[in-house]
C-alpha cells in the first residue's frame, strides 16, 4: 500500500498492519470477492473504466466492525478479476465530510476522474447535514477534495445522498436519492454544464409517484442507465413491507425500467423488481466500460441488523462485494449474468454430460468443493422437482409442481434454516459462484440471481431429483486473486 501524508491515513495503516494477522487468520476470508482489508465494507462506489483499468471503491470503516465515518477504500485491476489495493482515496478528514465520505460515483472528463460523493456531517446534538461534494484526480490514485458543489434544496430532509453522475445530450446530469420533508423516498435530478454549478432539476419518480403507492420513506443509491435501448433507475428504497415472495429484506434493491425525459424531467415506468432474491445484495452500482457493455458490482451485505451476529467479525472484519455483472435488457426485464472475464479465474474443469437424475430421492453425489464455480444445464426434465444441496448449510431447490424457486441457508446464529422463494416457469440452468462463505446463484442466464453468505466448511455438493431428469454439469475451481 501507498503511504499517505494525512495523519487520518496513517491512522489507518497502522491500524491494518497491527490487525491484518488476526484478519488473514479467519477461514471465512474469501478468495475471489473483494473484501476490507481490515473492518467493515459497504456500498461499491465510483465504479468506472479509467485508462484502460477498472477502478472501483467501497465504503470502508477501517476503525470497527460496524458503520462510522466512512472513508473511500480503492481497487484496480486491468482484467476485472485481478485486484491491487490502491491508497485510500478519500478520507473523513474535511469540515463538509468529517463524519463520512459517503457513497457516490465517478465520472471520466478529460482525462481526469470526477468523484462525487455524499460528505455526511453531524453537529454535537447529532443533527445531519449532507454535502454533495466533488473530488478530482488526475491519474486515478491521488484525490483532491474541491468542497461541497450541492446543498440540499427546500422540501427534503438531510437524507439526501448517494450522487451518481452521467453526461447525456451535452449535459452533465445526477441522480440522488432522497427523502421529502413528508418522508417519502425519491430520486431527483441535477444537471450541470461544467460539473460545479448545478441545477435542481425535480423529481424522477418516488415513493407515491407515477402509480407508485406508498413506496418507502427514503431512497438511497440511485443509478440511471440505458440498457439496450431501455431507461432503468437502479434503486434501493426503504420502509417497503414484505409481499408475498418479495421484500423479504429489510431494505430493497431493485429497478423500474420505462422512459426517461431529463429536460422536464420525467420517467413513465413499470413496477418495481427486485435486482437480486438473495439474503445479502444491496446498494449497487454500473459503470460501463470501452466496449459499451454495462458491468455491475453490489454489496454483498445488507442493513446492519443482522452484522453483529456475523462470524467474522471475531476476525475484525465484515462484509464484501458480489462478483461484477454484466446487464442486458431482453424481452422485458433486465438480466443479471457473472462478467466473463470470471472464465480466467476457473481451473480443475469436471465435466459430465447426460447425467440422468432418477429414482425418488436417490442422492447422486461425485463432486466436492468449496470454492469452485457450478454450470448445470437441464435437458430433459421429466420430475416434481430437483434439489442441490451445497454443504450442510445450503440448498437450492425448484418444484416445477409449484413453480418455485428456493433458497434456503443456515441463518447466521447458526440455528435456525431460513428460505428465500421466487416463482419460476421451468427451469434450464444454473450457474453458481460458491466462495469460502458466500454463493452466488445465476438462474435461467440471469433471469434471477440469488445472492447470499454462508458459514460452513462443508464441502459436498449433491443432487436429488423427484422424477427423472437428465443435464450436463461442468465444475471449475477458482483461483484465489485474494492475498489474505
Ligand atoms: C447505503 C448507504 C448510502 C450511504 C452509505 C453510507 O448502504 O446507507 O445511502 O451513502 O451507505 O455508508
Amino acid at each position: 500500500m501507498i503511504q499517505s501524508s494525512s495523519e487520518l491515513q496513517k491512522k489507518v495503516y497502522r491500524r491494518v498492519a497491527d490487525i491484518k494477522q488476526v484478519v488473514a487468520s479467519d477461514p471465512y476470508r474469501l478468495h475471489y470477492h473483494l473484501m476490507p482489508p481490515v473492518g467493515l465494507l459497504n456500498d461499491p462506489n465510483g465504479f468506472v473504466f479509467y485508462k484502460g483499468e477498472y477502478h472501483v471503491f467501497y465504503q470502508w470503516n477501517p476503525f470497527e466492525t460496524a458503520h462510522g465515518a466512512k472513508f473511500w477504500g480503492h481497487y484496480i485491476s486491468d482484467d476485472l478479476v485481478r485486484w491491487e489495493e490502491a491508497s485510500i482515496a478519500l478520507a473523513p478528514d474535511s469540515w463538509f465530510d468529517k463524519d463520512g465520505c459517503y457513497s457516490g460515483s465517478t465520472i471520466v472528463h478529460e482525462d481526469k476522474m470526477y468523484v462525487f460523493y455524499t460528505g455526511n456531517v453531524k453537529d454535537d446534538e447529532g443533527n445531519r447535514k449532507s454535502y454533495q461534494c466533488l473530488a478530482v484526480s488526475e491519474d486515478g490514485l491521488t484525490f483532491e477534495k474541491k468542497g461541497p458543489v450541492i446543498e440540499v434544496p427546500k422540501g427534503y430532509t438531510a437524507h439526501f445522498r448517494d450522487p451518481k453522475v452521467f453526461y447525456q445530450d451535452k449535459k452533465w446530469y445526477m441522480v440522488l436519492g432522497a427523502q421529502t420533508e413528508a418522508e417519502k423516498g425519491e430520486a431527483v435530478l441535477y444537471s450541470s454544464s461544467d460539473l460545479e454549478s448545478w441545477n435542481f432539476r425535480g423529481t424522477l419518480t418516488g415513493s407515491g409517484q407515477h402509480g407508485l403507492g406508498d413506496f418507502g420513506y427514503m431512497w438511497e443509491c440511485p443509478d440511471l442507465l440505458e440498457v439496450n435501448g431501455k431507461d432503468i433507475l437502479l434503486v434501493c428504497p426503504q420502509g417497503i413491507p414484505a409481499r408475498g415472495f418479495e421484500f423479504q429484506n429489510i431494505f430493497q434493491s431493485g429497478y423500474f425500467a420505462g422512459k426517461v425525459n431529463l429536460e422536464k424531467p420525467t420517467f413513465d415506468h413499470g413496477e418495481f423488481v427486485e435486482l437480486d432474491r438473495g439474503f445479502d445484495f444491496y446498494a449497487p452500482q454500473t459503470t460501463m466500460d470501452d466496449n459499451g457493455r454495462y458491468l455491475l458490482f453490489g454489496w454483498m451485505g445488507n442493513a446492519e441488523e443482522e452484522d453483529i451476529i456475523q462470524p467474522t467479525i471475531r476476525n475484525e472484519w465484515i462484509h464484501a462485494l458480489t462478483i461484477p455483472r454484466e446487464l442486458e435488457w431482453k424481452d422485458g426485464a433486465l438480466l443479471q449474468r457473472p462478467a466473463l472475464e470470471l472464465k480466467n479465474l476457473r481451473e480443475n474443469e469436471i465435466s459430465y454430460s447426460d447425467i440422468i437424475l432418477g429414482s425418488q430421492g436417490k442422492s447422486f453425489q461425485v463432486i466436492n468443493g468449496l470454492v469452485y464455480e457450478l454450470l448445470i444445464e437441464i435437458k430433459e426434465w421429466n420430475a416434481k422437482n430437483l434439489l442441490i444441496q451445497l454443504g450442510s448449510s445450503t440448498s437450492i431447490m425448484f418444484d416445477q409442481t409449484t413453480q418455485v424457486f428456493s433458497f434456503e441457508r443456515v441463518n447466521f446464529n447458526g440455528k435456525e434454516l431460513e428460505q428465500r422463494h421466487y416463482s419460476l416457469d421451468e427451469l434450464h440452468t444454473l450457474q453458481i459462484f460458491k466462495d469460502t462463505s458466500s454463493v452466488e446463484v445465476f438462474v435461467n442466464d440471469g433471469e434471477a440471481v440469488f445472492t447470499s453468505r454462508i458459514f460452513d466448511r462443508g464441502q459436498e455438493i449433491v443432487f436429488k431429483a423427484d422424477g427423472r431428469i437428465a443435464l450436463n454439469m461442468s465444475k471449475w475451481d477458482i483461483k484465489r486473486i485474494t492475498s489474505y
